[in-house]
C-alpha cells in the first residue's frame, strides 16, 4: 500500500528503511528511502510505522534476552 503518494513509499519500503537502527525519526526514514517529505500528509503514518517497527524490534530483543 502507498503510504507517501508524493514519493511513491509503499508500507513495507518505509518499514524496511525504519528498521534501521538510526532510523528514529520521520526525516531519517525518507533520507534512508532517498527522498524528501513533500506536501506532509503521510508524516503522521511514517511515524507510527517507525513505532511499530520499534515495538516489533524491542518484542524481539525482549524474547531474545528471556
Ligand atoms: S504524501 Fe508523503 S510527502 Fe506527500
Amino acid at each position: 500500500m502507498y503510504v507517501c503518494i508524493c514519493n511513491a513509499l509503499r508500507d513495507r519500503d518505509l518499514a524496511q528503511a525504519a528498521s534501521h537502527p538510526d532510523a528514529t525519526s520521520a526525516a531519517k526514514v525518507f533520507q534512508r528511502c532517498a527522498a524528501r517529505p513533500k506536501c506532509g500528509r503521510c508524516i503522521p503514518d511514517v511515524t507510527e510505522i517507525i513505532s511499530s517497527v520499534q515495538i516489533s524490534r524491542d518484542d524481539t530483543l525482549n524474547e531474545a534476552a528471556e
